[in-house]
């Protein structure tokens, strides 16, 4: 990865909730063009940090830059323009169940254009055979299997066309088989549409499938970040524990 641009520039961040430090001197890159994959257990931080990367927390020191804009640095109006260029999958990213499939991926579309109705839908109905809906495009919500709304938020987040997708535990919850169409379509999307992929997850097949490089936090710090083979074959005990999800080690399991 060393020869590929860096999309995402994260240096020294950190950030504190109450008195619990949250994210402790985090330094990170992503690369252009990778599924960059941040693991770690509950209340490590990942989702924080994903959050960061995206400009919507502000950290308390240190700074985030996507390509030349400091995000750390940037007012609402400059925000909203940057936030364009990603999509977000986020697990509460929900699907407004009132409206069908289609409307549901047009609303990006419908808020930061000015693209006539035609077009949106034709753009909406182009985004939904990218991640294979076509045919769904009237249906609503609660007429869908949870994989299935899961693709419709997926075509959501890349109406706009984005240049970065952050995902927060796209599979979480979802069975072994949809997990794997998941991983698919976040491999598929990011190779056809030349996207940069942010993932958090703490699910290890995930993390294997779909990762060009991995990073695990714990406890708020950046414990190491490297490739699959270098991940798996790391001699630092904590990671080794985690991806192997074992009982015994310096992981406490009142740690959930
Ligand atoms: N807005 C917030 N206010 C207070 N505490 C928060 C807030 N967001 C996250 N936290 C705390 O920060 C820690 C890390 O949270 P989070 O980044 O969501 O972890 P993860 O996604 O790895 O499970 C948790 O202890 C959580 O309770
Ligand atoms: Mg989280």
């Amino acid at each position: 990865m060393s020869d590929k641009k860096i999309a995402i520039s994260v240096e020294n961040l950190e950030k504190t909730f109450g008195d619990r430090k949250v994210l402790d001197d985090v330094t990170l890159d992503v690369c252009k063009g990778e599924i960059f994959v941040i693991m770690g257990g509950s209340g490590s931080g990942k989702s924080t940090l994903l959050r960061m990367m995206t400009g919507a927390i502000k950290p308390d020191a240190g700074k985030i830059f996507f390509e030349d804009n400091d995000l750390s640095g940037l007012n609402a109006e400059e925000h909203e323009k940057i936030k364009r260029r990603f999509g977000m999958s986020f697990q509460s990213a929900a699907l407004l169940d009132f409206l069908t499939v289609e409307e549901n991926v047009s609303l990006p579309l419908k808020e930061h254009t000015k693209l006539s109705q035609k077009v949106i839908s034709i753009i909406a109905k182009m985004k939904l055979n990218l991640v294979g809906l076509q045919g769904f495009e009237d249906y609503l919500p609660s007429m869908l299997s949870g994989g299935m709304k899961k693709r419709v938020g997926l075509a959501r987040a890349i109406a706009m066309d984005p240049e970065v997708i952050f995902y927060d535990e796209p599979t979480a919850g979802l069975d072994p088989v949809v997990c794997a169409v998941v991983d698919k379509l976040i491999l598929d999307l990011t190779q056809k549409l030349n996207l940069t992929s942010v993932v958090v997850t703490h699910n290890m097949e995930s993390v294997f499938r779909i990762a060009d490089r991995v990073a695990m936090l714990y406890q708020g710090r950046l414990l190491e970040v490297g490739t699959k083979d270098e991940i798996k074959n790391t001699s630092n005990a904590i990671v080794q524990q985690f991806i192997k999800g074992e009982i015994d080690g310096p992981i406490s399991s009142r740690e959930d």
